[in-house]
């Protein structure tokens, strides 16, 4: 499973893109807002710091104007992948980029119903938000589930992106259930590194090496 990381903030990503292991960048509005900067701004500069796809969201609007959006954004770098929100003018925009070989991530997936249509579109991506799943009851890692099922019974080429991940477990749910990508919250990567047992046997092999 390829790591993105979930984030605006470029501090961040600079450290991170510095481990190796991170091969692109997902971004929203809030995360944008968060940092208080220009989409634009922050998405040229994450460009700059990871060599791989790097999501842009664009505003909610209608297929033409979101087209149009796409369009300017495309035009940032080669990496940019357009965010495009799970509705029926974005599975409209998704199929109109797809044609213009501009690559999309359908968001906002809460369903394979969902996720069904913006394969048909023909998206790059899909994003299933696990967090929010969870949040409202359901389960997050089934979700991941069921729409890696339909994928692999029909063969579509959209790669699922694991989203809204909230902790190590996400993470492993999505791992386990085969999911393409995870993108992932700057703490949460930090954590992934980390086990209790590992700084317990650092320790005891460093007070050998003194002796
Ligand atoms: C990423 O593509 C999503 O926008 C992000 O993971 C949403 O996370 P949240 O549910 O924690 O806001």
């Amino acid at each position: 499973m390829k790591l993105f990381i979930d984030t605006a903030n470029i501090e961040h990503i600079r450290i991170a893109a510095k481990w190796g292991c991170i091969s692109g960048a997902t971004t929203n509005p809030s995360l944008i807002a968060k940092e208080g900067r220009k989409l634009e701004d922050v998405v040229k500069e994450i460009s700059d710091l990871i060599d791989g796809p790097i999501s842009a969201e664009v505003a909610e609007a209608s297929a033409n104007e979101m087209v149009e959006q796409a369009k300017e954004l495309a035009k940032i770098h080669r990496n940019i992948v357009i965010k495009l929100p799970m509705t029926i003018d974005g599975i409209e925009a998704c199929a109109e980029l797809t044609k213009l070989g501009i690559k999309t991530n359908v968001t906002l997936v809460f369903s394979v119903h969902q996720a069904l249509m913006a394969c048909e579109a023909g998206a790059t991506y899909i994003s299933p938000f696990m967090g929010r799943v969870d949040d409202a009851g359901d389960s997050g890692a089934e979700l991941i589930e069921k729409i890696m099922t339909m994928i692999n019974n029909y063969g579509y080429e959209t790669q699922v992106i694991a989203a809204s991940i909230r902790n190590l477990s996400h993470v492993e749910q999505a791992a386990l259930a085969g999911a393409d990508i995870a993108t992932i919250p700057f703490a949460v990567l930090e954590k992934m590194v980390k086990h209790p047992l590992t700084d317990a046997g650092l320790k005891i092999f460093k007070d050998a090496a003194k002796k």
